[in-house]
């Protein structure tokens, strides 16, 4: 199968370097060999051993022996204009670009169903990490209830530096971008849109039917401070910046925000730069989905996966279908009861519950609530014995 790759950075760059390392271990399971005929890059790489560089999109989609395009370019422009001209030309397209499939899913896939071809995004959710097929295929048994994700390897170090290394915020995510983790530009990371992007690919397939990104209510971790650390640690919690999305009667509640996480749950554990998604279903329960949500080979090893599934699907779609939107289908998660970790200023003198002061922490505690919809916390904390009191941080707890 003669393929293409469009942007030839970390991720493009590793799915060659793989198609070379593991040639034969890979056309053993395509059954057949999987050969690059054109990287599509703006950039020269005199030093490559592929010498099949074009700038130029027109060669690879004017040429009929070009069966699969592997999109590792980011963005909706060109990105977006490219598959789409790919897709209707019949060729097959596997990405790792979650801008791209958040966005505008629900239209590629419909072309590719009309084309009998595929558009697969393994690689865009979790880097390496299959998450995506088990979604559509081995779990495809059960009614799922809830999926609970950390998606973003770059925000999970810098909590995991946090708390464990009580470093600042700013200290850890100079550290992420020194060791490559976070781009120059972290906003989308630390802002928590990232995730975002990925929860509502995971909540668009877990019930087929479009969860757009853009109306999930999404919060970073920009306002975690060590203090907050601190109680965390001396609670009995982790901090993780995750994804949740959970089914409701006739339709979804999604929300990204930084969380307290019981120490007792598998998630509380994910540290560093590796992502887990917990998956909730009837029949098989929980399962939980660990690995390397980022880099150059963990997500060219999911891209190289989808590349060697078209060549086992060249003729099939392989059904992946989320039906568009519907009014009210993704619900107001403000409705949501949840437990909240509260750190207020001045002494807890009157109030009762799990309540943690720290030496050396002066003037302010914590407390743990009981499950509330965010207009009853608002409530209560407009009253005795929380009124007076400021709210020097909150988060949810999972
Ligand atoms: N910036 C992303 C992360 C890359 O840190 O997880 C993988 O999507």
């Amino acid at each position: 199968m003669k393929v293409a790759i469009m942007g030839f950075g970390v991720v493009g760059g590793g799915v060659g370097e793989l198609l070379i390392s593991n040639a034969e271990n890979i056309a053993k399971k395509a059954g057949e060999k999987i050969e690059v005929k054109y990287i599509l890059d703006l950039r020269d790489f005199p030093d490559s051993p592929y010498k099949c560089f074009t700038k130029n999109f027109e060669d690879i989609l004017n040429d009929p022996e070009v069966e699969a395009v592997v999109e590792a370019m980011g963005g909706t422009v060109p990105a977006y204009d490219f598959t789409k001209r790919l897709l209707l030309a019949g060729k097959h397209v596997v990405s790792s670009n979650k801008e791209l499939v958040a966005k505008h899913g629900t239209e590629l896939l419909k072309i590719a169903k009309e084309k009998n071809i595929n558009y697969l995004f393994e690689a865009s959710v979790g880097g390496g990490i299959p998450i995506i097929r088990p979604l559509i295929s081995s779990l495809t048994g059960n009614d799922i209830s809830g999926i609970i994700g950390i998606l973003n390897g770059t925000t999970n170090y810098i909590l995991t530096q946090m708390i464990k290394n009580g470093k600042s915020f700013d200290e850890a995510l100079s550290e992420a971008q020194e060791k490559g983790y976070a781009e120059k530009d972290p906003t989308a990371d630390v802002e928590g849109i990232d995730t975002c992007r990925k929860i509502a690919i995971l909540a668009s397939l877990a019930h087929g039917k479009y969860v757009d990104s853009m109306n999930i209510p999404t919060e970073g971790i920009t306002n975690i401070t060590t203090n907050d650390a601190k109680y965390a640690q001396a609670m009995g919690y982790s901090v993780k910046l995750v994804g949740i999305c959970e089914t409701a009667e006739d339709g979804v509640y999604a929300r990204v925000c930084p969380a307290f996480i019981n120490l007792e749950c598998p998630l509380a554990s994910i540290s560093d730069v590796f992502n887990g998604v917990l998956v909730q279903s009837d029949a098989l329960g929980d399962v939980m989905f660990y690995g390397r949500g980022a880099g150059k080979l963990p997500t060219a090893s999911a891209m190289v996966s989808d590349l060697v599934d078209v060549a086992k699907h060249i003729n099939t779609n392989i059904r992946i279908l989320w039906n568009e939107s519907e009014d009210g289908y993704l619900k107001d998660s403000g409705e949501q009861k949840f437990s909240y970790y509260l750190r207020l200023s001045g002494t807890p003198d009157g109030i009762s519950g799990k309540i943690k002061t720290i030496d050396g922490l002066s003037d302010e505690f914590a407390i743990i609530v009981d499950p509330v919809t965010e207009i009853e916390l608002d409530e209560m904390l407009k009253s005795e014995p929380f009124a007076g009191h400021t709210v020097l941080g909150k988060l949810r707890v999972i």
